[in-house]
């Protein structure tokens, strides 16, 4: 599924958030959010699957289509968060066990066999690398894991539903270099069947796995392109700053 965005401006009451922003998300690609600290990444990708409408305030200007549909005028919310998935910045997994966490949104889409259940769940924690150290384990409340282990639990309880977009809000900033490794591969065996955009504050990890790159700096996208061209030949001088890491 593609994203087109277009003249987007996002507002918290009257902090214009994000100004005026055009881009399309492709399929089969990973786009890469980079950006200082505050500069809207979150609060764009939270806005491709209206996981701000619960927020006072907050207000859209400008059309997001989601293979040509508006997603602020379909009113199935709940359809379009299963088709985008969102694994968020701080590990939010469920207060009940990790089994429980990762069937919950089969469940919900009215999957009952146990079967079938327990294979998703066996499929969706080998995906998200914590299977080995969470197979004995199942039962156990999601809370008594460590916050890395707990991330790869969301992520796994995302990839349980099978959505066609994946936003991932700095997946694996809480992670070991090996689950962050394990994450990476996933993401690009992934993206031969989704949609994936990811926030990173990690510049090899955006140049390792994006296809696209979209620079941020206080709510307007600086600059936005193919993510080997943008690292190695950026057009802006702002984003030469930033990548070679003279601020943020
Ligand atoms: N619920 C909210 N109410 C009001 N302002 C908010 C809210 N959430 C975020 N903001 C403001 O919007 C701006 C963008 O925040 P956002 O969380 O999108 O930044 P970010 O690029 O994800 O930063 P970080 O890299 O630190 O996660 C910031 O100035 C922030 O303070
Ligand atoms: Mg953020």
């Amino acid at each position: 599924m593609k994203f087109d965005i277009s003249a987007v401006d996002l507002y918290y009451g009257n902090f214009h958030a994000i100004k005026n922003i055009s881009l399309g998300i492709a399929p089969q690609e990973i786009t890469a959010f980079i950006g200082p600290s505050g500069c809207g990444k979150t609060t764009l990708l939270k806005t491709l699957n209206r996981m701000n409408d619960l927020i006072e305030g907050f207000s859209v200007k400008g059309e997001i289509l989601l293979d040509g549909n508006d997603i602020y005028e379909d009113r199935d919310v709940n359809l379009l968060r299963k088709r985008v998935g969102m694994v968020f910045q701080k590990p939010n997994p469920f207060p009940m066990s990790i089994y429980d966490n990762i069937a919950f949104g089969p469940r919900t889409h009215g999957i009952k066999k146990k079967t079938l259940l327990d294979e998703i769940v066996e499929r969706s924690l080998k995906q998200a690398a914590i299977w080995e150290e969470a197979k004995d384990r199942l039962k156990k409340s999601a809370l008594s894991f460590s916050g890395g282990q707990q991330q790869r639990i969301c992520i796994a309880r995302t990839l349980a539903v099978e959505p066609e977009v994946l936003l991932m809000d700095e997946p694996t900033s809480a992670l070991d270099p090996i689950s962050t490794a394990a994450i990476e591969d996933l993401l690009i065996k992934l993206r031969d069947k989704y949609t994936i955009v990811i926030v990173t504050h990690n510049m090899q990890q955006a140049m390792r796995i994006s296809d696209k790159t979209a620079f941020f700096m206080l709510g307007e996208m600086v600059e936005y392109g193919n993510t080997e061209k943008l690292f190695s030949k950026p057009k802006e001088k702002k984003t030469e700053e930033y990548i070679t890491g003279r601020f943020g």
